[in-house]
């Protein structure tokens, strides 16, 4: 009876002891985000300049009309993090010299990734990037 007794007790404890580490692991895994879109910066389509940029400096972003429409990067510097600095014609890290074309994708490291896409959507007049 003693050892059925102290064998329903580990049973009963390891269960427990599972569904707070599965409850752990969920909760680590899971996005913080809540799923719903959140509008970084906006800016009327007339602020772009054809061929040229508009520089959100204190969220990092820039937002640049091409050939198929608006389209915005990050520019957090995929090397180690600095802000890339925007010229007419390519994007430039000033800590370490990586350069990016206007598309993002580098031309010259150390950085070996592209600079990172942001989701644009086109209201009318308006141009949100999203996060
Ligand atoms: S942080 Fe941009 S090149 Fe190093």
């Amino acid at each position: 009876m003693e050892n059925l007794s102290q064998s329903r007790r580990k049973f009963i404890s390891t269960l427990i002891l599972l569904l707070a580490s599965g409850g752990l692991l969920v909760r680590y895994l899971t996005p913080v985000t809540s799923g719903k879109r959140r509008v970084l910066v906006s800016a009327a389509a007339a602020d772009v300049p054809p061929g040229g940029a508009l520089v959100f400096r204190a969220e990092r972003l820039v937002l640049m009309k091409g050939d198929t429409g608006f389209y915005a990067l990050s520019l957090i510097c995929t090397h180690l993090g600095c802000t890339v600095t925007v010229t007419e014609d390519a994007l430039l890290c000033p800590c370490h010299g990586s350069r990016f074309d206007r598309l993002g994708k580098v031309l010259s490291g150390p950085a070996n990734r592209s600079l990172m896409h942001m989701q644009v959507e086109v209201r009318g007049e308006k141009i949100e990037i999203i996060g």
